[in-house]
């Protein structure tokens, strides 16, 4: 398949993160079967230094405040190697932290030369200046300015991907952050300025973690205080994901590559027929290690065999076609209808507090019908999966 102009034998990119900081781990990506790598982010300056802290519930979050990022020379090596010793697609997820915009342009250059097959500009990162302002903190001079405050503004990020498009060939991908107004709008400012595909991600980027009510309501983030709002990534951000990748596809025409709570080949699936030509994930490696992308390689190939389709590019986008605004929705009349052979009757769905049509009998749960919304959150409930939604019979 063919992204942006990139040969790519499937739609896997291992996202930008801890996951994508050495040789060793890419070469894992590529043994588990990733076609692309995005690299770690690259800055040219470091705002503050210090290794992964994070708080994290498996099948969940992450929330994360801080991470090592690759100083450039650290970036060119990496690249250099990943060309050198893989076959892997290598974007390189890079970000500037000089007041001159043309840096960013000389600075995506220098990867070039060295084999980058893309730029990824990294318009996403929130824990940079984004969570200062967020918590009313003075922005001061020596603030760097970059990461998600890029991508809320349309005309800035059309303008950076503009200076780096003056300066190199490889396609030009930036990533958005979800924080942005409107998304779309950001994403129409960077195609119209030369963007040769977007990378996305869902919101919200920022996040706080619980606090231990024992102990003073201090943040649940181990070996760290005080702590700070942080990026939010996993499984929480997917939905939001979908809306996001949903969103920018009908806005652009470029191709579209996501991550945000990928942990299966069901979700990759979805995500592409969400609109999105390419899959990226991060969180499910940090908790699973490099084999879930054998998994859900192995699973989206099965599934495209199975349903009869010949590429990827036939599912891309295809739940866009069901989408519409909330005054434009054709709602069927129906209802929940319960099967008495499985209720246990244990009255689980008789508790909703919107809804008064269960009624508990001596032997199983009955629904009255007009009483119904047809809403289907009992559905849900049942443990024993004894209600289905049924359409009314005219
Ligand atoms: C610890 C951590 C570090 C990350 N570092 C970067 C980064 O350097 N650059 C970037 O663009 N995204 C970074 N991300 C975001 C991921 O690339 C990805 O877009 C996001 O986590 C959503 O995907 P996921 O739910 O599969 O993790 C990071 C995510 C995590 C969890």
């Amino acid at each position: 398949m063919k992204f942006a102009d990139l040969e790519m034998k499937n739609p896997i990119v291992i996202a930008s993160g801890p996951v994508t900081a050495t040789i060793d781990q890419l070469k894992e990506a590529e043994k588990n079967g990733a076609a692309a790598v995005s690299i770690k982010q690259v800055m040219t300056r470091q705002s503050f230094r210090g290794n992964l802290r994070a708080y994290s519930v498996p099948e969940e979050v992450i929330i994360f405040p801080i991470d090592k990022r690759l100083d450039v020379e650290e970036g060119l090596a990496l690249t250099r190697q990943a060309k050198e010793q893989t076959s892997l697609v290598v974007m390189v997820n890079l970000s500037s932290q000089e007041k001159d915009i043309e840096e960013y342009g000389r600075l995506a250059k220098r990867f070039e030369d060295v084999g980058a097959d893309a730029i990824e500009i990294n318009m996403c990162c929130p824990n940079f200046s984004l969570s200062k302002r967020q918590l009313g903190m003075d922005i001061t001079e020596e603030d760097i300015e970059t990461g998600a405050i890029t991508g809320q503004n349309p005309k800035l990020a059309g303008e950076i991907v503009k200076v780096i498009k003056d300066y190199v060939k490889i396609p030009v991908i930036p990533k958005l952050t979800p924080t942005a107004l409107d998304i779309g709008a950001v994403a129409e400012g960077c195609v119209r300025n030369g963007a040769d595909g977007l990378s996305l991600v869902g919101g919200p980027s920022l996040a706080a973690p619980p606090v231990d009510i024992y102990n003073g309501g201090l943040p649940l983030y181990p070996l760290m205080d005080p702590g700070a709002f942080g990026a939010i990534n996993g499984s929480a951000i997917r939905y939001a994901t979908f809306k996001v990748t949903g969103q920018v596809a009908q806005r652009v025409s470029v191709p579209l590559v996501s991550s945000g709570g990928i942990d299966t080949w069901e979700h990759a699936i979805q995500m592409m027929m969400w609109g999105a030509s390419a899959v990226s994930m991060c969180t499910s490696i940090m908790w699973r290690g490099f084999e879930v992308v054998d998994r859900i390689r192995k699973g989206m190939e099965q599934f495209l065999e199975a349903q009869g389709y010949h590429s990827y590019d036939e599912i891309v986008g295809l739940s866009l076609k069901h989408i519409s605004s909330s005054d434009h929705l054709g709602l069927r009349p129906g209802y929940a209808q319960i099967d008495p052979a499985k209720c246990r009757n244990c009255g689980i769905c008789t508790k909703p507090g919107h809804c008064n049509a269960v009624v508990q009998e001596q032997h199983y749960c009955r629904v009255i019908p007009e009483r119904c919304l047809g809403c289907s959150v009992c559905v849900g409930l049942c443990p024993t999966r004894a209600i289905t939604m049924v359409e009314a019979q005219e």
